[in-house]
């Protein structure tokens, strides 16, 4: 299958000049590091927080998914997960790129599945208005955590369990699949207490590199995404993406290529797909790049404060929007367009000779050939404007191609760990939120905590108009 392919062409002093271009002597200059960046990371794949390598290659549990996902898709017509973060984008990210782009409006003889509904938080209205429109009899469920204690699952799960309790009885836990880990945390308990089905989140997945596992390949199964051809796809990238030599290997030269741009004052990272289904993966891609190398300290311990910025923004959408500011504002972007050589549809554009100059020039042009020139338009007046952009390309998206890009970030994000010298694999930050919110709802084991922010709060001086 074609490969995907990063262009950084207008990364470099070839096309921004030398005060904001990339110098190819300047990446030649860190071709060392880069390539102790891939051995560290290689030599290390499959253990510790790396396991996620093994993903594109996990048959036997794919088989196990698809079985249950045939099974579930039978009985009902909406899929339902409970989950946040990572256990929550890759989903997400998976039904926009890959499912009809009206999936979950679609009369049910035109879907190929069931709806995907994927509920990531926890605001009172919002949750309350989903029992308006969802018909809980007709839906199955997947609750997934990794710790399996996250606040926010956990009292969506509590909700959804007693809802359907009190409509289906004991009956109900057929329809309730739980994904988190083996032995940690309160979920696992409560599969063997219940009888749920269930699937594990492998260790050494984190939550944002999760989307290949059971986190993500269930749920995007039941709704008829093409599973297989995903992990094709990554495997795919997984090979191409191995290279010592920086100038051979994409996700290199694209975690390179951003880490040189951050270390010359550039320190927020947009990406801007031309491609409506693409959206989330911007989102998801956040999460990846925001968790993973926004840290504290380096890994001697020291405080650096490091991370990029990762921003979103839509082609063409906020082209009337945040474009203004990418090419007048301060020079501290780099931009990452994902762009789909052939999109599935050839939409015409219907002629009518008005004599208005403003409508007849566009009957002479498809929506494709639209779209692609206003694509082609924001890069090239940003890179006269010598702001820095480059492009994932896509040849078409389908879930090989969309399995090689998700990859290949990943596979990057894990070579600017290296990079930054930061652990890209923990987040203390997260963390730190979450106990927060354990201490103050009394969660039992974080009393301490819970008198600290009293003190702290009563010691606090207000300034509120
Ligand atoms: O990437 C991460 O580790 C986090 O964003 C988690 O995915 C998120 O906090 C949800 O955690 P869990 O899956 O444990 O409920």
């Amino acid at each position: 299958m074609k490969s995907i392919v990063y262009d950084f062409s207008n990364m470099m002093a070839e096309q921004l000049g030398q005060e904001q271009g990339i110098r190819r002597e300047e990446i030649d200059a860190v071709a060392e590091r880069a390539r102790s960046a891939v051995r560290n990371v290689q030599r290390k794949r499959g253990s510790g927080w790396l396991r996620w390598f093994g993903l594109p290659y996990q048959q036997e549990n794919v088989g196990a998914i698809k079985q249950l996902a045939v099974e579930m898709a039978s009985r009902y017509h909406n899929c339902i997960v409970l989950g946040i973060g990572g256990s929550a984008l890759g989903s997400i990210a998976l039904r926009s790129a890959l499912l009809h782009p009206w999936h979950n409006t679609l009369p049910d003889e035109k879907r190929p599945g069931p709806r995907l509904f994927v509920l990531d938080n926890v605001d009172p209205d919002w949750l309350a208005g989903f029992f308006d429109i969802i018909d809980l009899e007709d839906s199955c469920f997947n609750v997934i955590s990794k710790s399996g204690s996250t606040a926010e699952t956990m009292s969506q799960f509590l909700l959804f369990r007693d809802a359907l309790q009190e409509r289906l009885g004991d009956s109900y836990v057929q329809r309730m699949v739980i994904t988190t880990d083996a032995g940690k945390g309160s979920l696992r308990p409560l599969v063997q207490q219940e009888g749920y089905s269930s699937f594990v989140v492998p260790d050494g997945v984190g939550g944002r590199f999760s989307v290949l596992s059971s986190v993500g390949l269930f749920p995007a199964a039941v709704a008829g995404i093409d599973i297989d051809a995903l992990l094709a796809g990554a495997a795919q990238a997984d090979a191409e993406t191995q290279a010592e030599d920086i100038w051979q290997n994409r996700a290199l030269l694209y975690a390179v290529s951003q880490w040189l741009s951050y270390r010359r004052g550039k320190p927020i990272s947009v990406m801007m797909p031309y491609s409506q289904a693409l959206r989330d993966v911007a989102d998801w891609y956040r999460q990846l790049w925001a968790e993973s190398l926004g840290k504290r300290l380096n890994r001697t311990g020291q405080e650096i404060f490091a991370g990029p910025t990762p921003v979103k923004a839509l082609g063409v959408t906020d082209q009337h929007s945040q474009v203004q500011l990418y090419i007048e504002g301060p020079y501290d972007k780099v931009i990452t367009f994902l762009r789909v050589e052939r999109f599935a549809h050839e939409l015409s554009m219907p002629r009518w000779t008005t004599g208005q100059s403003g409508v007849d020039y566009l009957g002479e042009h498809s929506f494709n050939e639209l779209f692609q020139a206003e694509g082609d338009a924001t890069a090239l007046v940003l890179t006269e404007a010598r702001r820095a952009n480059g492009s994932f390309i896509l040849p078409e998206l389908n879930a090989h191609t969309l399995g090689q890009l998700l990859f290949t970030l990943e596979v990057a994000t894990a070579y600017s760990g290296e990079l930054y010298d930061i652990d890209a694999f923990d987040q203390p930050g997260v963390e730190a939120g979450k106990i927060a919110t354990y201490a103050l709802l009394g969660r039992s084991g974080y009393e301490k905590r819970r008198q600290e922010i009293e003190k702290a709060r009563a010691n606090a001086t207000r300034f509120a108009i």
